[in-house]
């Protein structure tokens, strides 16, 4: 089986680790083949919060862990500002493969967006983390991750911050509210003039995620 999507792999487990383990195997699109490793989510079982981003970079290609890159770090500054520990967190990536171009002269590996088909293919593991995790709240770090579980032609900028639901067609057992924001790579990509104003705007939508989580903290 290749290319044919993840579903086949996943196994019918809410058990992150089995789920983790089973994933180093997929080969559900052609992404695998380039990359190191299969990046899988990372964080507490009994989260609350579900953070999703687009999907692993160079640094975490390597590391096989997601977010410990430059996006990671302005991640986790957000997180602090907003008052959220992130390890009390799930952490995970929309597409779960580092999709790349290489430079045309160096070794250096450029990010390349993944597309429809590979979002789509990946999304069945997203959606068993989803389901092992169980959270109140899923916010989806940019366009890539909005696309997959809010709906295919979700506008961040358009919609950021408001609460959304999965796409009911998903074969999911829960129902976390589900916001959209930006990457933070987008901010880290953005002119440097307005990076403060960006960054600042990134921590009071995942304040707002975070005051819908049902348990106090
Ligand atoms: N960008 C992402 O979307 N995810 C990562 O894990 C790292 C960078
Ligand atoms: Fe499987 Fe997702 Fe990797 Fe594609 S990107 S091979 S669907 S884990």
């Amino acid at each position: 089986m290749d290319d044919d999507g993840g579903e086949a792999f996943v196994p019918d487990s809410r058990d992150l680790r089995r789920l983790k383990a089973a994933a180093t195997n997929c080969h559900g699109c052609g992404l695998y083949r380039a990359a190191n490793q299969t990046v899988f989510g990372d964080g507490k079982k009994a989260a609350r919060l579900m953070l999703v981003g687009e999907q692993p970079g160079d640094q975490e290609d390597k590391a096989g862990a997601p977010f410990v890159g430059p996006a990671g770090k302005l991640l986790q500054r957000a997180l602090e500002a907003a008052d959220i520990d992130r390890s009390e967190a799930y952490v995970t990536n929309a597409v779960k493969h580092f999709k790349f171009v290489r430079a045309e002269r160096g070794k250096r590996r450029i990010h390349k967006k993944p597309v429809r088909s590979e979002i789509e293919a990946c999304r069945p593991w997203l959606l068993a983390e989803i389901d092992a995790v169980e959270p109140d709240v899923v916010v989806c770090l940019g366009a890539t991750a909005a696309q997959s579980l809010i709906g295919r032609d979700f506008r961040v900028t358009a919609h950021r911050g408001e609460n959304h639901h999965l796409i009911p067609k998903l074969d999911v057992r829960c129902d976390p509210l589900v916001f959209a924001t930006v990457h933070p790579s987008s901010i880290l990509r953005g002119p440097a003039d307005e990076r403060e104003r960006a960054f600042a705007d990134l921590v009071t939508d995942l304040r707002s995620a975070i005051s819908s989580c049902r348990l106090p903290r």
